[in-house]
């Protein structure tokens, strides 16, 4: 079992370390981790955010650990420099089309939460983001009209292959979960979104024992702060998915709790958690580390078919967090090792 750790920039190697930590704690057998650099921290050591050798050490891995890329300092660099293009080539190039990420309230969370109490209590919903497609992947440029005025254009678009696999992915969720799936388009706008809606339709005849709906994102976004409780499934393409999936994570209490899987074809998965670099307090030590270790749990279900170990490491989080365990994001004094000693404590 090979994983490949990829800390990246900002309290990426901070959040990462701890998730490290509690990997190693659990004393897999035959388990190696191999470290290497992406991102910012790739580009200053490599001159480029993916290098060869990174990809190919992600390639030839059973599973991904990735901490977080993006570096303010690289945000004038030509887009290709980037640190944020590691993440979308590792997506892009690896085939990591389906991207899970749950929400749910943890016991004694509920006051944390952007939310009453009573609405904050009933989230538990999993959010299915298209990683392959969209806007994020299309043409895109930067161009200076006949009179002079600048003007950018990004190509939003998806193919029915495209979204038919991922349809499938959270039509299956559904089947495990509350047997309910909301897809959320723009498609009364959109002729992106009307074929989305139109394919997701077709897969629902494969799926009968799923209560399908669907939803406009700009309603979804109500609904989510609205009465959260009463999304199971939701499939969304990769633009909306990224917002709504941020949203969410206020909705639980904080985005250092949100973690995710993102799947290919076969077992090869990278887990991930869903915030960024932060710059605004990378190196003090105060980043919750909660979403990559729960992000490290995924890994482990997903790629490695360690349930038990995953839940393991779940319970552990959710028990440190039930004995008053916060970090500065939940309004604590838990600093990022000292949520990784509680972590491990009760691993
Ligand atoms: P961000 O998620 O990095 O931070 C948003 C806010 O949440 C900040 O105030 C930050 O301090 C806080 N925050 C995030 N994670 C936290 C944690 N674990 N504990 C405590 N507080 C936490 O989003 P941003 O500021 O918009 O982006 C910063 C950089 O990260 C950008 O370069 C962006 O492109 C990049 N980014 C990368 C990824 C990724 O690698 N997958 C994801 C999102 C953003
Ligand atoms: C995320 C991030 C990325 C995205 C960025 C860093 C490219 O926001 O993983 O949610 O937009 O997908
Ligand atoms: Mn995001």
């Amino acid at each position: 079992m090979k994983i490949a750790v990829l800390p990246g920039d900002g309290i990426g190697p901070e959040v990462t370390a701890e998730a490290v930590r509690v990997l190693e704690a659990l004393g897999l057998p035959g388990l190696t981790l191999a470290h290497a650099d992406v991102g910012g921290a790739a580009y200053r050591q490599h001159g480029h955010p993916l290098p060869a050798a990174t990809l190919e050490l992600a390639r030839s891995s059973d599973a991904i650990l990735f901490g977080a890329v993006g570096d303010p300092t690289c945000d004038n660099l030509e887009r290709a420099l980037r640190p944020e293009q590691a993440i979308l080539g590792l997506r892009k190039e690896l085939g990591l089309f389906a991207n899970l990420r749950p929400a749910k309230v943890f016991k004694g969370l509920e006051d944390t939460s952007a939310l009453r109490p009573e609405v904050a209590g009933a989230i538990d919903l999993l959010i299915v983001r298209e990683l392959n497609g969209d806007v994020y992947f299309g043409d895109k440029g930067m161009t200076t009209l006949p009179d002079g005025r600048r003007q950018g254009w990004d190509m939003m678009s998806y193919a029915e292959d495209e979204v038919r696999r991922i349809a499938h992915v959270a039509f299956r969720a559904a089947q495990g979960r509350r047997g309910k799936l909301c897809s959320v388009d723009k498609a009364n706008v959109l002729e992106t979104s009307q074929l989305w809606r139109d394919v997701v339709c077709e897969v629902a005849c494969e799926y009968p024992d799923v209560a399908l709906s669907h939803m406009y994102v700009d309603n979804a976004a109500m609904q989510l702060v609205r009465s959260p409780g009463q999304f199971d499934v939701i499939v969304t393409g990769n633009l909306f998915g990224d917002i709504l999936s941020d949203q969410a994570s206020m909705c639980v209490g904080s985005i250092g709790l949100l973690a995710s899987a993102s799947l290919s074809e076969g077992t090869l998965g990278l887990y991930e958690p869903i915030h960024g670099s932060a710059p605004d307090i990378a190196g003090q030590g105060k980043a919750n580390p909660m979403a990559t270790v729960l992000s490290a749990a995924m890994l482990l279900r997903h790629s490695l078919g360690l349930e038990a170990e995953a839940a393991r490491v779940e319970t552990a989080v959710a028990k440190a967090l039930a004995d008053g365990v916060r970090g500065s994001d939940l309004g604590g004094s838990h600093g990022t090792v000292a949520i990784g000693d509680a972590i491990l404590e009760r691993l």
